[in-house]
């Protein structure tokens, strides 16, 4: 099972593959395909539990989702994402958030949409055990702020990103996710660190990569550009759900094969 020091260490050594999970069955698959590191994302609130974007997630939803994901994962890193307002504002109520996903649930780690005010709290986290994967970029728990935009695309906002980078860095964060900014920034952040870089529509020269699961495998309505669909899980479901309905409609499920007859309880009345 990796660890977290085993991720760190992979920086610059080894290409580091994420991938979001959110219930047991899709871990197990996750994690016997050998993907390094599991996110239960709060991309749970727009792809399993039909929210329009990730604000309503809470902590009971991650921390049930991550449950399930550790019950179904036996080598990967599993990664818990604290929600809107989980922290940030309450340092108290962050450590008690970010803490149940490990002592409760079972995760080793947790992930913070990070900036200037989670610095400290990432110091925090780091010293009394919880380890922080920070998060820059495009950050969708400020989508009311920024929308869901391109991030670090002048040169003010990526030198910005780049300090934040080191900050958190210095913090004690183990890894740094970077979503949706431009490749050549990516690249420098990622030469400047020590702790790899994962990146979502962040370029090749990251030190390794991460998918929402449902974009990845073809299952969500839809899917980001810097996304790639690996699959056509949605298109599988559908014909499978069709051949369910016509067979029931037609007779030709259950068969007798799927049914028993008891001679006892033939003359019941
Ligand atoms: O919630 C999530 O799935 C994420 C990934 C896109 C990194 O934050």
């Amino acid at each position: 099972m990796p660890t977290v020091r085993d991720v760190r260490e992979m920086a610059g050594e080894e290409t580091i593959t994420m991938l979001t999970a959110y219930d047991a069955p899709t871990a197990e698959i996750v994690d016997e395909a050998g993907v390094d590191v599991i996110l239960v994302g709060d991309s749970v609130g727009n792809t399993a539990l039909g929210y329009d974007s990730t604000l309503p997630v809470t902590v009971d939803e991650i921390a049930s989702h991550t449950g399930a994901v550790v019950r179904g994962t036996e080598d990967a890193l599993v990664v818990a994402d604290l929600p809107f307002l989980s922290f940030g504002y309450d340092e108290t109520a962050a450590v008690e958030n970010a803490g149940r996903m490990l002592k409760e649930e079972g995760a080793s780690a947790v992930k913070i949409e990070s900036g200037e005010h989670t610095v400290e709290l990432t110091e925090t986290l780091t010293r009394v055990g919880i380890p922080v994967m920070a998060h820059l970029g495009l950050t969708p728990q400020h989508v009311n702020r920024e929308g869901y935009a391109r991030q670090g695309t002048t040169e003010e906002s990526a030198e910005e990103m780049l300090d934040l980078a080191r900050a958190h860095e210095d913090a004690g964060a183990f890894a740094l996710v970077l979503e949706h900014v431009p490749a050549n920034l990516a690249g420098t952040i990622t030469e400047e660190l020590t702790i790899p870089t994962i990146g979502i529509g962040a370029g090749p020269e990251t030190d390794g990569q991460v998918l929402v699961i449902d974009d990845a495998v073809g299952l969500g309505d839809w899917s980001p550009s810097f996304s790639k669909q690996f699959g056509d899980v949605r298109g599988e479901m559908e014909r499978a759900v069709s051949r369910f309905r016509d067979a029931v409609e037609s007779g030709e499920f259950p068969a007798d094969e799927h049914s028993h007859v008891e001679e006892t309880v033939d003359d019941v009345y």
